[in-house]
């Protein structure tokens, strides 16, 4: 069958589509109902289902005889360590550490919270709290511990999984100091903080609260693995929204194993025992997907990178990573590609590696731009893949689906809607446009397993974010237009989220930190473009009367709030000092217009606007600040 009658047949018949799919797992009890509804209204898949997700990653294997397979592969050129685990001895650790869970209490449908490196524990852990119905809640590294606190008042964990340092590049970064201080802000208090102790850095333990990683699984039993309901949440995965308050992305276990173990096959084209890599991190959805769950479930070899594109040690270490475990798929963010390519343009690392075990490159997380897409095609004569996707769906709504039949690409576009999604490009009044008009993208109801059934304790949330602007549809927040050839191009976010170097940050979230400045009235970050990064956030501020601070000063302390608050991954370099903010007759910030000036795109001025002057002002700080691309617009 071609992607088209595919695609038609999985919109036509749902139900007997994803019935044909779950069949490809192995489930304690069959699901009663394929598609359902709740109390609440929400759609729910496979109820009735009972399974294990850590059974699928990993018993499931070694009871079909693929124990001895390499199950994951640990490779970290910043501690030069590559080590293996048999699906075997990495249940073995995963069993072992479930026990040690169940022995501090953790029960079916408690919440752990897990923040670490990129560590093959990071994996066992989650694992671990699969194996016992535990609903695990990743915390990127890179987050400062006010969000970690805030992520643990919202997830509210009986236990915290945590490791002494992580090491970015040649730095050794003390994980437990910024633990302690999220764990003495949160209101919540978990039982216990289990530390993995790194030999780069020695974490002091607490007498009482914290407890050694090696010492509790060391004399751990096995723990089994405990029968969920397909609904069941597996996982919450926190994002950003608009506001400063993130949202737990909830993941369920019945419609996430169906879904991954059918996105191997038929978008990423590869077979059990091949030699998958997805180089992100497991903090974000990328890394819960497509570096544990997925692989795994689907019986291929993962592989878990410890370092960076570039500079670990050089830009040649993902071609190295790809020759020496004979990866046959890689995916990873177009950032990661843009800073290869700014270092070795010319591609010299490729040449020193035999890659001929790859078949295709895939790219997530940010907008590929069409010279990084072109430039990785000619240097690697491979298929380059953009898909799309985000935290709620878990998996790709809109890809090449390789597995099934491989579509010429076009730069810019992430190519055709993936089975399952029901893609529409609606306006504002929510009519569906006609193919090459720009508006809101939405999937129309229901989305096909793997999809966030709701938020983590806010359904009402999740309705008004998702599925209250549009009948019958999920808001996707990101704008676009399909093709006559329905080739999907997504252009970017109609809110305000940005793609810092692949990380999804809040703009919202930075402006309520940089307001709490004393000397601040008001203030606006955008998301600018940068080369590297694709976006990065500016901020623009205006001081309250009688305020005399030098610019200088201010960027200084607002950089510094938004450093301790969210992290240096947030990227915010820049606090530009202005009289007023373009603004609407109705008091709108008109946040886009400063973006276009910022980024020296053309733009026409609203006629709502309520002072035009203060956009010429804008463009003369930014030209003053060296700050942004403002060839076209000067
Ligand atoms: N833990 C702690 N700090 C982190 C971190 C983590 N996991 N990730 C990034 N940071 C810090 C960096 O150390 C840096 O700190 P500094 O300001 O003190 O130097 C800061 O956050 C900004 O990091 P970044 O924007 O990543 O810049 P960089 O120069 O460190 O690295 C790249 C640039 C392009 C190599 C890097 O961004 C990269 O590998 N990008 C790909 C991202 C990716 O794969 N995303 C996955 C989404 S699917
Ligand atoms: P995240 O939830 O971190 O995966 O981020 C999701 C957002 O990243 C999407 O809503 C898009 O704005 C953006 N994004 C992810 N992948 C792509 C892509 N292939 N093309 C364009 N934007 C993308």
């Amino acid at each position: 069958m071609s992607y088209a009658e595919k695609y038609q047949f999985s919109i036509e018949n749902r139900e007997d589509f994803w019935a044909e799919q779950a069949a490809h797992i192995e489930w304690f009890e069959a699901p009663k109902q394929i598609l359902s509804t709740d109390e609440k209204g929400f759609y729910r898949w496979f109820k009735g289902g009972k399974l294990n997700t850590a059974y699928l990653a990993l018993d499931h294997h070694i009871a079909c005889g693929r124990g001895e397979q390499t199950a994951l592969i640990y490779d970290s050129p910043v501690t030069k360590t590559v080590k293996k685990y048999s699906y075997l001895a990495l249940k073995e650790e995963v069993a072992k550490l479930a026990g040690g869970l169940l022995q501090l209490g953790v029960q079916q449908g408690d919440t752990v919270v897990i923040y670490m490196p990129m560590i093959p524990q990071a994996a066992m852990a989650m694992l671990a709290c699969a194996r016992i119905g535990a609903v695990h809640s990743v915390v990127f590294g890179g987050f400062a511990p006010h969000e970690l606190a805030v992520r643990i008042d919202d997830a509210k964990p009986k236990v915290i999984i945590s490791a002494s340092c992580g090491i970015e590049f040649e730095k050794v970064l003390p994980y437990k100091p910024l633990l302690d201080e999220a764990m003495d802000t949160a209101t919540h208090k978990p039982d216990y903080c289990i530390v993995f102790q790194r030999e780069q850095n020695h974490a002091t333990l607490q007498v009482g609260r914290d407890i050694d990683y090696a010492t509790l699984v060391d004399q751990a039993p096995e723990a089994p693995c405990t029968p969920v309901d397909a609904t069941d949440p597996l996982y919450i995965l926190y994002t950003s929204g608009t506001t400063g308050k993130p949202k737990g992305i909830v993941r369920d276990n019945g419609g996430h194993a169906v879904a991954m173990h059918y996105s191997m096959r038929n978008i990423y084209n590869v077979e059990p025992g091949d030699v998958y890599w997805a180089a992100s991190d497991v903090g974000w959805v990328v890394g819960h997907s497509y570096i544990v769950y997925a692989p795994l479930i689907y019986g291929c070899t993962t592989i878990l990178f410890e370092g960076k594109p570039i500079r670990t040690p050089d830009a040649g270490t993902f071609w190295r990573v790809i020759a020496a475990h004979q990866v046959k798929c890689f995916f990873t963010a177009p950032t990661a590609f843009r800073a290869i390519k700014k270092e070795d343009p010319d591609a010299t690392f490729l040449a020193q590696y035999d890659i001929s075990s790859l078949k295709a490159i895939f790219l997530a997380g940010e907008r590929c731009d069409p010279p990084t897409l072109e430039w990785l095609q000619q240097i690697t004569q491979l298929p380059v893949l953009d898909h799309w996707w985000q935290t709620e769906t878990g998996w790709g709504i809109v890809g090449n689906m390789s597995g099934l039949e491989q579509f010429p690409v076009k730069p810019g576009s992430a190519t055709k809607p993936v089975c399952g999604f029901e893609l529409k490009i609606l306006n504002e009044a929510g009519d569906e446009l006609p193919p090459n008009q720009d508006g809101y993208v939405c999937i129309k109801l229901p989305m096909p397993p793997g999809c966030l059934p709701t938020l983590w304790n806010d359904d009402e949330r999740f309705q008004s974010s998702y599925l209250s602007t549009f009948d019958g549809y999920y808001l996707t927040g990101d704008g676009g237009f399909i093709d006559d050839e329905g080739y999907v191009f997504i252009m970017g976010r109609i809110d305000d989220v940005i793609n810092v170097a692949g990380h999804r940050l809040s703009t919202g979230a930075m402006e309520e930190i940089i307001a709490s400045h004393p000397a601040i009235a008001e203030c606006a970050v955008v998301g600018i473009a940068d080369e590297l990064r694709g976006q990065r956030p500016v901020g623009f501020v205006v001081l309250k009367d009688g305020q005399n601070i030098d610019e200088a000063s201010l960027e200084q302390q607002t950089v510094g709030l938004i450093r301790d608050q969210i992290g240096a991954v947030a990227f915010y370099r820049n606090t530009i000092l202005v009289k007023r903010l373009p603004k609407t007759r109705s008091g709108k910030i008109l946040r886009k217009i400063m973006r276009q000036i910022a980024d020296g795109e053309s733009f026409s001025v609203p006629s709502t606007i309520d002072d035009p002057a203060i956009l010429g002002e804008i463009e003369q700080r930014l030209h003053e600040r060296h700050v942004g691309n403002l060839n076209a617009a000067l």
